[in-house]
């Protein structure tokens, strides 16, 4: 979208400079110069620095041959900043003792988005392999409810399988796609190997991995009636994939070790000694929106809540940059 507006806005701008060069060479009305240094302002100062240059126009007055490069500078600066808070990606490593008795290393990838990082998602596939963990799990809104193209997030999983098992649940943006075209997509992902972990519970090597989805609490209704799972013994090391981590007294009702979530995009803006901003869910400062959380209860419940990968309506991520999260549980 931010993208679609640059373009436009140069468009524009180069047009507007244009047709001011016109009329000033009729002796007609004329574009009042206060708009045109406002099209560079808000984001057109390379469309009417190029219009300056071909229609010659503006070019010996000082407002506009210092203004307009200055502009141009500053924002090739802001969108080549911006672009590098949206696409570092940064790994965060855990170590934590749930009670397993042997270690286990989990790479989490939350909120991807449909994103890519490079040309496929390659870097990212590169990332994780690196890390050679034992299991993969996705939390949540790999595909874009707006943008409902799969192909990112098919071959994102089609490279994770052949890391290690990978297992997937639902968060809100699966949750707005249409069941035919959820129910297509889950098939062709269930064919490459991934597990869909909603409402399901696995024993891998003694660590129980239990999934709440999206899916599954608007199904149940409010997470006060959520009743897939009884609560877990207290003997078991039991990780909880969830998508939101707002559902905390949910999460240690049931006895989770460790609950791993995203949903958030870590506020969108990260203001240090702050918080994140903004969630998805338009609530300024949310309780919860990067790192590790302890959430209480009897099994003394921790939650580790990921930046994630991507963003959904808002391509903006100040000082939160795109995250893995790597936890290895003992
Ligand atoms: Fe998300």
């Amino acid at each position: 979208m931010f993208w679609i507006y640059l373009i436009l806005i140069n468009i524009v701008a180069f047009i507007v400079y244009g047709i001011d060069k016109f009329k000033a060479q009729k002796g007609s009305w004329r574009v009042p110069e206060r708009f045109l240094i406002g099209l560079a302002v808000f984001g057109g100062s390379l469309g009417a620095g190029i219009s300056m240059l071909v229609f010659r126009h503006k070019i010996r007055k000082r407002k506009f041959y210092i203004t307009v490069p200055v502009l141009i500078l500053l924002q090739a600066a802001l969108c080549a900043w911006g672009y590098y808070q949206n696409n570092h990606l940064t790994v965060s490593y855990y170590e934590l003792d749930i009670g397993l008795g042997h270690e286990m290393t989990i790479v989490q990838v939350s909120d991807l988005h449909a994103k890519a990082f490079g040309k496929d998602p390659g870097n990212l596939l590169d990332e994780i392999m690196e890390i050679k963990p034992d299991i993969i799990v996705v939390t949540g809104d790999a595909v874009d409810g707006q943008y409902p193209s799969f192909d990112k997030a098919e071959s994102f999983f089609e490279g994770a399988v052949k890391i290690a098992p990978v297992y997937y649940i639902s968060g809100n943006h699966e949750e707005m796609l249409s069941e035919s075209s959820r129910d297509e997509y889950y098939e062709k992902i269930e064919k490459m190997g991934v597990i869909l972990a909603d409402d399901q519970v696995f024993n891998v090597d003694g660590l129980i991995i239990a999934g709440i989805g999206d899916l599954t609490l608007t199904r149940l209704g409010t997470p006060e009636r959520f009743k897939i799972f009884d609560a877990f013994s207290a003997d078991d090391a039991v990780l909880l994939l969830a998508h939101e981590p707002d559902h905390t007294d949910l999460y240690t009702r049931l006895g989770a070790d460790l609950v791993l979530a995203g949903h958030v995009h870590g506020g969108q803006v990260i203001i240090p000694g702050v918080g994140g901003l903004l969630s998805p869910d338009v609530e300024f400062f949310p309780d919860y929106y990067e790192g590790l959380y302890e959430a209480g209860g009897e099994a003394d419940t921790r939650m580790i809540v990921s930046r994630g990968i991507g963003n959904s309506v808002l391509p903006l991520r100040i000082n939160n940059y795109p995250e893995l999260v790597v936890v290895t549980v003992k």
